[in-house]
């Protein structure tokens, strides 16, 4: 039976958990989410039973009660805002769910139209910025220029840069969301040795990141409706995927107050890592392999069985059943490519993978199912999208969850700043020993999985 509500969309069982320590018994609250999902509150924990709670990678933590984006992993159900990300993919758009993720609800059509026109507005970098992209070496990875850029671009809009700020925050969020595209575009200009195109605001958000990555000076690109749409799909459904390893980490850093270009920034480091966005080029580097090796797809599934590989693009943390992205990312690709009228070995061996995995019994009974960039990878090739540029356009599309997971915290005045304890392992007390009297020995990595 469910008692008082605690916080907006949260309750408090009527029962609670008993930890018993020794001879002593604690009583810790039980809250219960709006779907239900139930949590054990040990804010007190330490403090009454000077004991901690372990979990490391956060398996069973919650770090935040959040109104943004409900998942249900075992049931293979996202909403954001409460409405299914199925409805959203078929009659929204980026922009509009980036309105919806950061404020809270669907905007009416004079909202979305001033939306828009922010975004438009904001869309150019300070003319000095160009100078910055000249300092990458050719060989850099773009993730690592996005994130130092986005960190550049708030240097040069200080006076918007204090922690959070009601009134100066809609600007910011509108900068962000525009200028994270320039800045992606400009990235891979430099990178090809290629002019750099400027916005041009007749196009619409997705329209106009195309423009930016693929027209030349004297020649507009051919914007194929279907090119747009796709490309507007995969940054609509990567907007957000609640307390994943980068939004988490834009949490951590806001927490502190720092800005949120700052804290962006490194939402967008922590994305780069394989197991997280940078899967999708991941995905298409192991299905190139797979195909340049002329492996029907069984070689590969044995060395991933033995341990040796990881099947990409493959497994959740929470999706223990289908990931709903995924579905949807299979359906868009077949539909551009049939319009396109390409074919491509590698979404035939990335099918062949997936009907083996699904019934093989490593997978089954490791819940392992295709995710979000098994298949969005198939499509960014196709539109001409570069390899090392898959993991630019995730973050992307993330943009909107890291403003609305700031907001979220930055603008609650009793969050306290995230600092994690720990177990110490290390030597005890050791006294030092005086240059001179020290041993030659070798450094062991002494990292091993048994925390
Ligand atoms: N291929 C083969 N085995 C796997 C895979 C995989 N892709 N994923 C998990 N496993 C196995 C893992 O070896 C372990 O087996 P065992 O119990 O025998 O040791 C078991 O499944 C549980 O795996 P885990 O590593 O404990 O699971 P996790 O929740 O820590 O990791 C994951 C989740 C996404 C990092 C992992 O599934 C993975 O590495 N997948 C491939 C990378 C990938 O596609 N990442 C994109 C995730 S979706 C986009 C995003 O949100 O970032």
């Amino acid at each position: 039976m469910i008692k008082e509500t605690v916080s907006s969309g949260t309750t408090k069982a009527s029962e609670s958990a008993r930890l018993q320590i020794g001879e002593r018994s604690y009583e810790l609250p039980i809250l219960i989410g709006s779907e239900g999902e139930r949590g054990i509150d040990i804010t007190n924990l330490r403090t009454e039973s000077s004991h901690i709670a372990l979990d490391p990678g956060y398996g069973n933590t919650g770090s935040c009660l959040s109104t943004i984006t409900f998942i249900d992993g075992e049931r293979g159900i996202l909403r954001y805002r409460g409405i299914p990300i199925e409805e959203l993919a078929e009659h929204s758009n980026f922009v509009e769910v980036a309105y919806l993720l950061i404020f809270g609800r669907l905007p009416s059509k004079r909202e979305s139209a001033e939306m828009t026109d922010e975004i438009a507005s904001c869309e150019l970098l300070h003319e000095d910025m160009k100078f910055h992209f000249e300092g990458f070496p050719a060989t850099s990875h773009p993730m690592a220029i996005l994130s130092s850029m986005i960190n550049a671009a708030g240097c040069f809009q200080r006076e918007l840069l204090e922690p959070y700020n009601p009134a100066t925050f809609r600007i910011l969020a509108s900068r962000l969301l525009s200028q994270v595209r320039t800045i992606a575009a400009f990235t891979y200009r430099k990178s090809r040795g290629l002019p750099i195109i400027y916005p041009n605001p007749i196009y619409k958000y997705t329209a106009n990141f195309l423009h930016m990555m693929f027209s030349m000076p004297h020649r507009d690109w051919e914007m194929h409706p279907e090119v747009v749409k796709a490309l507007d799909l995969i940054l609509l459904l990567h907007a957000d995927h609640e307390q994943n390893c980068s939004t988490a980490t834009v949490r951590m850093v806001a927490s502190s107050r720092a800005n949120l270009f700052a804290s962006v920034a490194a939402g967008v480091c922590a994305l780069w890592g394989p197991l997280h966005g940078g899967a999708n080029q991941a995905v298409l580097e192991m299905l190139n392999e797979i195909h340049v090796a002329g492996d029907n797809g069984l070689g590969f599934i044995k060395e991933v069985k033995n341990g040796k590989r990881r099947l990409m693009g493959f497994g959740h943390r929470v999706y223990k059943n289908h990931d709903p992205r995924a579905k949807i990312i299979k359906r868009q690709c077949d539909e551009l490519l049939n319009v396109l009228k390409k074919s491509d070995p590698l979404l035939d061996i990335a099918k062949r993978l997936e009907e083996i995995a699904l019934s093989d019994s490593y997978f089954i009974d490791r819940k392992l199912y295709p995710n979000v960039d098994f298949y969005s990878g198939i499509i960014m090739r196709a539109i001409g999208i570069p390899l090392e540029m898959f993991t630019v356009i995730f973050a992307i599309g993330r943009m909107p969850g890291w403003i609305a997971n700031y907001k979220e915290i930055a603008s609650d005045q009793c969050a306290r700043i995230a600092r994690p304890r720990q177990i110490y392992i290390g030597p005890k007390l050791n006294h030092f020993i005086p240059r001179s009297e020290r041993l030659e020995q070798e450094i062991t990595d002494s990292a091993s999985c048994s925390a």
